[in-house]
């Protein structure tokens, strides 16, 4: 469990880690976050985290708090504090607190600052992934600006709790056109009969992950061939392969959509594959440089 987070500034016991009644955060969803991937204590993509951190920031006009240098060393302080080896660091930043307005006006103090980190059973997850999980579509009813990493997550937490009710892991959201567009907190693929990874394009209507831009990455460099265009639930069920991609979920095969299973209605061949070449890319990206040169 988490014993020490990062509060404005100050390293504090779980308990004693509070912040403001009057936060942004917690009055408006004024806030953003980034959740990454710690494997033996380092951030598994840090630097892409670290852009879309500051990317997220720039488009809501929240002034950065600190330089990428500092985020890294109150990062590493974190893991370090909670024993992590492996797990996951979560950052998040809201416009600041003051009396409530829905005019940045009453903005009286620095953005808020949190950084905690868990540890998370890598033996858990790699259980999870040789089942594969199951998914429910639903709607999408979030906001245009799904880009944007914003804690504003209501949409994506009901989802989620409505999928589990069929006994789903994970939500799909689907847009007015028929078109999966992502899931609730993960990126939607699907594998053709012709050996196409299809995803949706990062427009403004998703979310672009940063495992799904490490996962483009990997599948230029082993020729497999990336197409980027919506699908519909009825070509997904239909597909040879299903997956969902995210910073705590890596490359997860997904077996079942609205009941019906995807191909054998076990994790298809590609995608455990696909998993393997990520755990190799996590683990190459975070060896010092002194053992890679
Ligand atoms: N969620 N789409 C949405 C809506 C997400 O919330 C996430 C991540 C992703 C995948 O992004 P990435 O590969 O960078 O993790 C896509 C995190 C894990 C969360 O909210 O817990």
């Amino acid at each position: 469990m988490t014993k020490v987070v990062y509060v404005n500034g100050t390293y504090r016991r779980y308990s004693d880690a509070l912040i403001h009644a009057e936060d942004r955060g917690f009055q408006f969803g004024d806030a953003i976050y980034e959740v990454c991937e710690v494997r033996d204590r380092a951030v598994v993509d840090e630097d892409r985290h670290m852009a879309r951190l500051g990317r997220s920031l720039d488009e809501l006009g929240i002034p950065a708090p600190m330089s990428t240098g500092a985020w890294q060393r109150v990062i590493q302080e974190t893991i370090r504090r909670n024993r992590v080896k492996n797990g996951i660091v979560y950052l998040q930043v809201s416009r600041g607190a003051g009396p409530r307005n829905f005019l940045f006006d009453g903005v009286e103090t620095p953005p808020t600052v949190v950084c905690l980190s868990r540890p998370q059973s890598r033996a858990g997850q790699e259980a999870i992934a040789e089942k594969g999980i199951s998914i429910q579509s639903m709607p999408d009813n979030r906001w245009g600006r799904c880009d944007i990493k914003t804690v504003m997550l209501l949409p994506a937490s009901l989802a989620k709790e409505q999928a589990k009710t069929t006994g789903a892991q994970e939500a799909w959201f689907v847009g007015e056109d028929g078109k999966v567009r992502e899931g609730g907190s993960s990126n939607a693929w699907i594998i053709s009969k012709d050996n196409e990874l299809i995803t949706p394009k990062a427009t403004n209507e998703i979310l672009r992950g940063i495992t799904r831009t490490t996962l483009i990455d990997l599948i230029e460099r082993d020729g497999l061939t990336l197409v980027e265009r919506g699908f519909t639930i009825e070509e997904a069920q239909a597909a040879r392969e299903a997956f969902i991609t995210s910073a705590t979920n890596l490359v997860m095969p997904v077996v079942e959509i609205d009941g019906r299973p995807v191909g054998n209605g076990h994790p298809g061949s590609t995608s455990v594959r696909l998993r393997e070449s990520f755990h190799e890319v996590a683990q190459m990206r975070h060896l010092p440089a002194t053992a890679t040169a």
